[in-house]
């Protein structure tokens, strides 16, 4: 219902029609779309939950606090991105790929641009702790052609389930991270240690929201890979171990039955350990588009 010229400024009913129409001058028409949008639906919410204003002061104190735990160590703003299905949805929207292409998945809070490069063969478990895990993976296009020279970011959580900037007085920097470049046959393979799979952090206040409201903050194991090549769109993603009993209730949405890998037990030169084989299958980048 259109407020009208004459119409007062604020009423329960009018509020959004009145707060989009004042953007009938903006000169940046998407800006403007989306903040009615955003709005329009706050002002449903408050319709909807009847906060009283001690609840509201409440609701602005927990966002407060989400930026007051964000530091260069931790991003709390993407963390209830994740947690709320934000990041999970605006991935699928954005990357809608060939099937048999790997899809994207939530990134995470944990990446760090700054990880070092390594040669093929490396050992990223800077500590030694954990059951031994080798990786082999092949990165290839739709025809199944190898991907020579892509650039594969790969980092995880340590046996324990914590990433090594979540315990930086207790895992070495950069323990469980490295940057791989694919050879002529698109190979790379690395040696790490099994992750385990892991609460989101629950320290900080989106954590405590809602584990507070009963949301199950689980993750399955994992390990995270951001694989780039010229020409093709970039992947984002996470490789699952197929055993994890939380597989199906993973607290950010990030499971694709595609990205599930098969994490064998093997005994390597006497040793007791785990071999994971993956290919990751990339398409070709949009003209245009980010990669
Ligand atoms: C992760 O996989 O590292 C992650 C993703 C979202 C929230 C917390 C952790
Ligand atoms: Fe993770």
């Amino acid at each position: 219902m259109s407020p009208g010229p004459m119409a007062p400024p604020f009423n329960e009913d009018t509020l959004s029609d009145t707060f989009a129409q004042r953007f009938s001058q903006a000169q940046d028409k998407t800006l403007a779309r989306i903040l009615a949008a955003v709005v329009t639906h706050l002002h449903e919410v408050i319709r909807e939950v009847r906060p009283t204003p001690a609840d509201w002061q409440k609701a602005i104190a927990f966002l407060t606090e989400v930026g007051h735990a964000c530091d260069e160590r931790r991003q709390e703003w993407v963390l209830l991105s994740d947690l709320v299905g934000a990041s999970a949805l605006v991935e699928e929207i954005n990357s809608r790929r060939p099937k048999s292409a790997t899809p994207n998945t939530v990134r995470g809070p944990f990446f760090r641009a700054d990880a070092p490069s390594l040669p093929i063969g490396s050992d990223i478990s800077l500590d030694g702790v954990g059951e031994r895990l080798d990786v082999s993976a092949r990165v290839e296009d739709l025809d199944g052609h190898a991907i020579a020279n892509a650039e594969v970011t790969t980092w995880q959580a340590n046996a324990q389930g914590f990433y090594e900037n979540q315990q930086p007085d207790l895992q070495p920097e950069f323990n469980l991270r490295g940057v791989f470049r694919t050879d002529n046959d698109g190979r790379f393979h690395y040696r790490t240690v099994k992750p385990a799979g892991y609460r989101v952090p629950d320290d900080g206040p989106v954590g405590k929201l809602l584990d507070a409201a009963g949301y199950p903050l689980r993750r399955p194991a994992h390990l995270h890979f951001v694989i780039k090549a010229a020409g093709f769109a970039t992947i984002a993603t996470h490789v699952y171990d197929r055993n994890d009993p939380h597989l199906c209730e993973d607290a950010i949405f990030g499971v694709k039955p595609e990205l599930v890998g098969d994490f064998e037990q093997i005994n390597a030169d006497g040793m007791p350990g785990w071999r994971l084989d993956f290919t990751f299958v990339m398409a070709r980048a949009k003209q245009g588009a980010d990669t």
